[in-house]
């Protein structure tokens, strides 16, 4: 992928792909996370949802959203006066996503969409979101245009990524922990190691937090910054529009 050319990268995994990836490890997609992050990505969203700046009452969108989770975490920033919505194009983790919604009682909307072209008006929400979602597709300045447009100026597009440390310790022990543990791990609780093979490639092929700016400025996002999280391991970037 390269930054702010507009062309799809053709290192980038198709989407029809990505999506059967995404439908075969949907059931087991909550377990996996908590086991690799050792839970800690829940945090991760929640400082996301801080990122976004939202006020009771307001209206945000989620795109990858997934099995729901910084949806749901949203839903507790906007409170019962609010309302979220949450985009993916895999049916069966919108499925998982739906019935977590159901068991807790939270109301979410999930819909099928596709992030790189969404079916909402221009400055429809107060916030737009993305967790570990950008990473999986091909036309990155696609969908932070589209993520862009939806949200109402002064709005913020906040971006939840892992990225690839670049300094010792944590480069060596992102070696260790992405690119051989989790495969393994991948196999033994989803029973898919391809699918955790896929996410140290993914990674591997993502733009570097800088670039990823800069994709973000060329979607006419200002004054973009981005933080480093759990030994840069993981990129939160915000662009307020
Ligand atoms: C790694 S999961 C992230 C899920 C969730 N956001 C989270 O924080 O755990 C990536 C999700 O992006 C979805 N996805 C990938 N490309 C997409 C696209 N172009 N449009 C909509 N969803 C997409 C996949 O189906 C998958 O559910």
């Amino acid at each position: 992928m390269n930054a702010g050319t507009g062309a799809p990268s053709s290192r980038a995994p198709e989407p029809a792909r990505v999506r059967d990836m995404f439908g075969a490890i949907a059931r087991r997609y909550d377990l996996m996370n908590s086991i690799m992050t050792a839970g800690m990505h829940h945090r991760w969203r929640r400082r996301g949802v801080a990122a976004a700046a939202v006020a009771p009452g307001e209206r945000t969108l989620d795109v990858c959203c997934g099995t729901g989770d910084f949806a749901f975490a949203m839903l507790d920033a906007v409170g019962p006066l609010g309302s979220v919505t949450g985009v993916d194009f895999s049916r069966r983790m919108l499925a998982v996503a739906r019935g977590k919604a159901a068991r807790s009682g939270r109301d979410v909307d999930f819909r099928w969409g596709d992030a790189t072209s969404l079916e909402f008006d221009d400055h429809s929400f107060a916030a737009c979101t993305v967790g570990f979602g950008v990473r999986n597709i091909p036309d990155l300045d696609r969908v932070f245009a589209e993520m862009t447009r939806v949200v109402r100026p002064g709005g913020r597009v906040i971006c939840l990524e892992i990225t690839r440390p670049v300094k010792t310790p944590f480069s060596q022990f992102y070696a260790i922990w992405f690119d051989r543990l989790v495969p393994a791990l991948g196999r033994i609780v989803s029973r898919n190691g391809s699918a955790y093979s896929y996410l140290p490639d993914s990674v591997r092929r993502f733009p570097p937090a800088d670039e990823l700016a800069a994709v973000m400025r060329g979607a006419g996002l200002k004054n973009v910054s981005y933080e480093l999280m759990a030994g840069s391991i993981i990129a939160l970037h915000q662009g307020t529009k």
